[in-house]
C-alpha cells in the first residue's frame, strides 16, 4: 500500500513522461494500489496546486481495480482522479484435504464404520504427527474422534481463493456453482432471512441453531449437518447446470432460456430429499439466476475498451460477492458510500454481538474481562460491512450511535452501566491511513465515545477507560485530554506502519525496532477538534494496559497470509504491546461467519495454522498458483513471507509450517526445479526466508536441512548471475 516517497515520485514522473513523450490521450493501469494516491498532501478536496493534480494534469486515468477493494479504490479516485473499471477476484473453492490430512479423514471414517483399538491408535499417531489442534491431550475415543472430525472439517470446508483472476475471463461453471452455493449458505432475504441449509434443516425436523452449536462436540450433529449441506449444495449445483462458456449466444439468453428447466430440476430434488415445496424457493432461484448470468457473462475487457472510447462507465458497489451480490457484473466504476449511514442498524446489531463474543472468548481463557483491548480498524472491512468494526468498538466501550431526525448518524451516547451489565472496556484504536481518510465521521464518533466514557462519573472497576485515564494523569502528570486519546493513526498524508517493510527486507535486529517503527508511524492521535497530533508517550501508556489485540478479517478472499498488511498492523501492535507491557497479549481475529449468523472469534495461532494448511501447503492452492507461472511462484513466496511476518511479530507460526514448506517446495527436487525454472528470484527469496526463520530462532530445523538450503541458495545465486553473463 504505502510506497516510499521515491517510488511515488518515480511513478508520478512516469505519468508526465508518458504524456509528453507519446502525446497520450489516457493512461490505463492495473493493480490494487497506486502512486498518485499516496503522494504527500491533502486527502480530500484537492486543488490544482496539489502534487497529484500537477503531475497528472488533464490526462484521463483508467484504473482496473479488484471489485473487493473499495477502500484503496476510493483513494485512487480521490487522489489519483481515477475512473475505476472493476474486475472479479479469483474464484473461491473449498480447500479440501491432501496428503496426511486426507489419510486421517479416511482413518476416521473407517473407525466410525468399524471401531477398533488398532485404528484408533493409528489415528492418534497421525494426528499427533500432523499436530492437529487439540489432539495432544488424552481423551476417550468417541470424544477424541468427534473433536478431530470437527478440526478436519474446518480445514476441508474452508473457502480459499484459487489462482489469480484473468481480466475478461469468466469463471468456470463449477466455480460459478460454488459461488452460488456459498451465497445460498448465508441468510437470504429471498428465504425470509434463512439460509438454504437452515430451510433444509427445518424441513428435516432438525433444530438448526442447536445443530450449529453442537458441531464441534456431537457426532449426530456432525452427521446431520453433512446431510443438510450435501443436499443444499447438490440443489444449487443442479440449478447451475453445465452451461457452455464458449457459446456464441450471449450468456444471458442461454441462461434465461434454460431457467425453467434448471429450476424444476432443483425443485424436484429438494422436494424429494427434504419435502420443500417449490413455492418456497421461487425467489431464491430468481435471485441466483441473476447472479449466475452476471458472473458467467464477463464484460471486463469490453468495459475497458468502452471507457477508453471516452464513454460512460456505470457505477457499482465494491465488496465481496457474498456480502453484496450487486458487485456483478464487473467492468464498472466502484463507488464509495454515504458516511452518515455508518454504522447501519444492522451493523450495530452485528457489532454488538461480536463484541460480546470476543469478551466471552477472552473470559473462557482468562476467567475475566480484558481491561484494555488494542483494536485495529481498516477501511476495507468497514466499508464492506457498513461499519461493523466501528460498532464493535463502540459496543466494547458501552457506547451507542445516535441517529438524528434526518436519519443521519453523527453523534454517540453512553449506554448506562445498569443496562450494559459489565464494565466499559478500554479500547485503544489504531486506524489505517485509509480509514482516517475515508471515515472521518466515524473517527469523530469513536473519539467522542472514548472521551465520554473517560469523563463519566462511574466506579473505576466498572469503567476501565476512566480507570486508565486517571492512572495516567496521576502517573505521568498529563492532561485529561491527552490521557483520553484513544484513536491513533499516521500523520495526515502518510500511510502504513512500516513493520512489513522492515520484516520483508530483513532490516531489523531486535524486536523493539518493530515496536518503535509502529509507534513512530501510528502515534498521531485525533484531538477533540479533529486535528491529528503526535503523542507517542500517550500511545505507549495506553498500550501498556492492553492484554488482548484484535482485528476483523475482511473476507474469505483476503486472509491474514494473503497480504502483508495484517501482520503489519495486528502483528505490529501486538509486538508493541509485548515490548511495552513485558507480556505477550492474546491475539485474536474475527473470522468471517460461515453461516451468516454470527461472527466467529479465533486465536491468531489457530488462524495462521488454518491459512497455512488451506493455502500455502495445500496442493490445490499452489498448483492453481503455479498455472500462472512466474507470477504464481511470486505469490507462493509472498505467502511464505507473510506467514513469516507472524513469526516476527507474534511468534504465531508453528514449527511444522516451515518443515512442511521446505519438504513441499525446496527439498522436493522435482518441485524445486519447477519453481526455479519459472522464477529463480522468488525461489531464492523463499530459500533465504527459510534460512532467516532458522537463524532468528523461529524454525528449529535439522542441521542437514539448513546445509541443503545454504547450498541451494548458493546454486540459485550463481544460476541467476549466470543469466546475466
Ligand atoms: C484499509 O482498508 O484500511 C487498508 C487497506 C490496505 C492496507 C491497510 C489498510
Ligand atoms: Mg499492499
Amino acid at each position: 500500500m504505502a510506497k516510499d516517497a521515491a517510488t511515488n515520485h518515480a511513478f508520478a514522473a512516469f505519468y508526465t513522461w508518458i504524456e509528453q513523450s507519446f502525446d497520450a490521450d489516457a493512461v490505463l493501469h492495473f493493480g490494487t494500489h497506486g502512486a498518485l494516491e499516496f503522494m504527500p498532501g491533502k486527502q480530500v478536496g484537492l486543488s490544482s496546486s496539489c502534487w497529484p493534480k500537477k503531475l497528472i494534469g488533464s490526462l484521463p486515468n483508467f484504473y482496473c481495480y479488484c471489485v473487493n477493494n473499495p477502500s484503496e479504490g476510493a483513494i485512487a479516485k480521490r487522489r489519483g482522479f481515477a475512473t475505476l473499471v472493476s474486475y472479479l477476484s479469483p474464484p473461491l473453492e473449498h480447500a479440501g484435504l491432501y496428503k496426511g490430512l486426507r489419510k486421517l479423514k479416511d482413518l476416521v471414517a473407517s473407525f466410525r464404520s468399524s471401531p477398533s483399538e488398532e485404528v484408533f491408535e493409528s489415528i492418534r499417531e497421525l494426528a499427533l504427527a500432523l499436530e492437529i489442534d487439540g489432539c495432544q491431550d488424552e481423551r476417550e475415543a468417541e470424544e477424541y474422534i468427534t473433536r478431530l472430525h470437527s478440526e478436519l472439517y474446518a480445514i476441508e470446508e474452508r473457502m480459499i481463493p484459487l489462482g489469480l483472476h484473468i481480466m475478461g475471463e469468466a469463471p468456470s461453471p463449477e466455480s460459478v456453482g460454488d459461488h452460488l452455493a456459498l451465497l445460498a449458505e448465508h441468510s437470504r432475504p429471498e428465504l425470509e432471512g434463512k439460509s438454504l441449509p437452515e430451510l433444509v434443516c427445518n424441513h428435516l425436523g432438525y433444530d438448526y441453531n442447536q445443530l450449529m452449536d453442537n458441531l464441534g462436540s456431537n457426532r449426530d450433529a456432525q452427521q446431520r449437518w453433512q446431510k443438510v449441506s450435501t443436499i443444499s449444495r447438490e440443489a444449487v449445483k443442479r440449478f447451475t447446470g453445465h452451461f457452455d462458456t464458449n457459446s456464441t449466444l450471449p450468456m444471458s439468453m442461454l441462461l434465461e432460456g434454460s431457467f425453467i428447466v434448471r429450476k424444476e430440476e432443483s425443485d424436484n430434488f429438494l422436494h424429494r430429499e427434504a419435502g420443500i415445496k417449490p413455492a418456497e424457493l421461487n425467489r431464491l432461484w430468481q435471485f441466483l439466476n441473476v447472479v449466475l448470468i452476471n458472473l458467467a457473462e464477463n464484460n471486463e475487457l469490453k468495459a475497458v475498451l468502452h471507457a477508453l472510447d471516452g464513454k460512460y462507465t456505470p457505477p457499482s458497489p465494491g465488496n465481496d460477492l457474498v456480502r453484496n451480490p450487486d458487485i456483478v457484473p464487473t467492468g464498472r466504476n466502484i463507488h464509495s458510500l454515504d458516511p452518515y449511514t455508518i454504522p447501519t442498524t444492522f451493523a450495530q446489531q452485528a457489532g454488538k454481538l461480536s463484541a460480546e463474543e470476543l469478551l466471552l472468548q477472552y473470559r473462557k481463557e482468562s476467567g475475566e474481562n480484558p481491561e484494555s483491548i488494542a483494536l485495529i480498524l481498516w477501511g476495507t472491512d468497514n466499508l464492506k460491512s457498513d461499519g461493523e468494526g466501528v460498532a464493535q468498538a463502540l459496543a466494547l466501550m458501552g457506547v451507542k450511535a445516535k441517529t438524528d431526525e434526518l436519519g443521519k448518524i453523527g453523534d454517540v451516547e453512553l449506554v448506562p452501566l445498569a443496562e450494559l451489565g459489565r464494565p466499559r472496556i478500554d479500547v485503544v484504536m489504531t486506524i489505517s491511513g485509509i480509514f482516517r481518510d475515508l471515515l472521518s465521521v466515524q473517527v469523530k464518533l469513536l473519539d467522542k465515545a472514548a472521551r465520554l466514557a473517560a469523563a463519566a462519573d462511574e466506579p473505576l472497576e466498572m469503567n476501565f477507560i476512566r480507570k486508565h485515564v486517571q492512572y495516567e494523569m496521576s502517573e505521568r502528570g498529563c492532561t485529561f485530554e491527552e490521557a483520553s486519546n484513544r484513536v491513533y493513526s499516521n500523520a495526515p498524508g502518510n500511510y502504513g506502519a512500516n513493520v512489513n517493510h522492515l520484516v520483508e527486507s530483513s532490516t531489523w535486529e531486535e524486536d523493539n525496532q518493530l515496536a518503535e517503527a509502529f509507534v513512530s508511524r501510528k502515534s498521531f492521535a485525533v484531538t477533540p477538534d479533529g486535528q491529528w497530533q503526535e503523542c507517542p508517550e500517550a500511545l505507549r501508556s495506553a498500550l501498556k494496559h492492553v492484554t488482548l489485540t484484535f482485528q476483523n478479517i475482511d473476507s474469505y478472499e483476503i486472509g491474514i497470509s494473503d497480504i502483508d498488511h495484517y501482520y503489519e498492523y495486528l502483528g505490529g501492535v501486538s509486538k508493541t504491546v509485548e515490548h511495552l507491557s513485558k507480556a505477550k497479549p492474546k491475539v485474536m481475529v474475527g473470522d468471517i461467519d460461515g453461516t451468516g449468523k454470527k461472527q466467529r472469534i479465533c486465536s491468531l495461532e489457530k488462524m495462521v495454522s488454518l491459512e497455512s494448511r488451506t493455502k500455502l501447503l495445500n496442493p490445490k492452492w499452489y498448483e492453481a498458483m503455479l498455472e500462472h507461472g512466474y507470477e504464481g511462484v511470486r505469490e507462493i513466496d509472498s505467502h511464505l513471507s507473510n506467514t513469516y511476518g507472524w513469526s516476527a511479530t507474534a511468534s504465531a507460526v508453528k514449527n511444522w509450517t516451515y518443515d512442511q514448506f521446505n519438504e513441499t517446495f525446496l527439498h522436493d527436487k522435482a518441485m524445486l526445479e519447477r519453481l526455479a525454472s519459472l522464477n529463480p528470484h522468488a525461489t531464492m527469496s523463499m530459500t533465504k526466508r527459510l534460512l532467516e526463520a532458522h537463524s532468528r530462532g523461529f524454525w528449529e530445523a535439522e542441521e542437514s536441512a539448513i546445509e541443503e538450503l545454504q547450498e541451494l541458495y548458493a546454486d540459485l545465486e550463481s544460476r541467476i548471475e549466470g543469466v546475466h553473463h
